[in-house]
């Protein structure tokens, strides 16, 4: 019997880092899901059409070093726009779910429309100026050079593009529990999902 956690949220939301724990502490596997669009944002940037890059993603494509930064980021959210491209990507997404140890997937649709069976649920959100400043510190201590101006910028920009889409846009589920990171350190909010990850299983 596989179990599936499935966190959606915003960028810079905390659901990344909540994820890794909880398929840490669980023993579970873990697909970050934005990892995918951001390979297919990088092959059409390298001049490739975003359909066909996403029906023939690889491994390789998932593990370029190129992928975490803000330019990855937009190419990711114009492409993710493209019903093709989010067709393309789902069996993949749902097989992974599947994993005999359990697993967790996040991203912006898990919820909604990829695992909507998932016997975990989570919205993780956070106020965009909070996420900015999150994303900010983290692209600075990687060394990048952005500004704080520039990444707010972003967030929105990225914001707009996930919730307005018309293709599985960023809603969080009615059965979602939601968990409002703004006002919490990491740790309280990775022991809130631990907890409800523990009280599932
Ligand atoms: O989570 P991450 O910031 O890596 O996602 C990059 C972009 O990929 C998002 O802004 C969104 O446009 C897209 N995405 C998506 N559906 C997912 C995961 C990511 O549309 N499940």
């Amino acid at each position: 019997m596989s179990f599936t956690v499935a966190i959606d949220g915003p960028a810079a939301s905390g659901k990344g880092t909540i994820s890794r724990a909880l398929a840490a502490r669980f023993g579970m596997r873990h697909l970050d899901t934005g990892l995918l669009y951001r390979a297919v944002g990088a092959r059409v940037d390298a001049g490739e059409e975003a359909i066909a890059a996403a029906r023939t993603l690889t491994p390789e494509d998932l593990a370029r070093d190129d992928l975490r930064g803000p330019a990855a980021a937009s190419a990711a959210s114009r492409v993710a726009v493209i019903p093709e491209v989010r067709a393309a990507l789902l069996d993949f997404q749902r097989s992974f779910a599947r994993a005999p140890e359990g697993a967790v997937l996040d991203g912006r649709d898990i919820c909604t429309v990829i695992c909507p069976d998932a016997e975990v649920k989570l919205y993780v959100t956070a106020a965009p100026e909070i996420r900015a400043e999150r994303r900010y510190a983290e692209l600075v201590a990687r060394g990048m050079d952005v500004t704080r101006e520039g990444v707010l910028k972003d967030v929105l920009a990225r914001d707009a593009r996930d919730m307005g889409r018309a293709d599985a846009p960023l809603v969080a589920a009615p059965d979602a529990t939601v968990l409002d990171t703004s006002e919490m350190g990491i740790e309280e909010a990775v022991a809130a999902a631990v907890d409800l990850v523990a009280r599932a299983r």
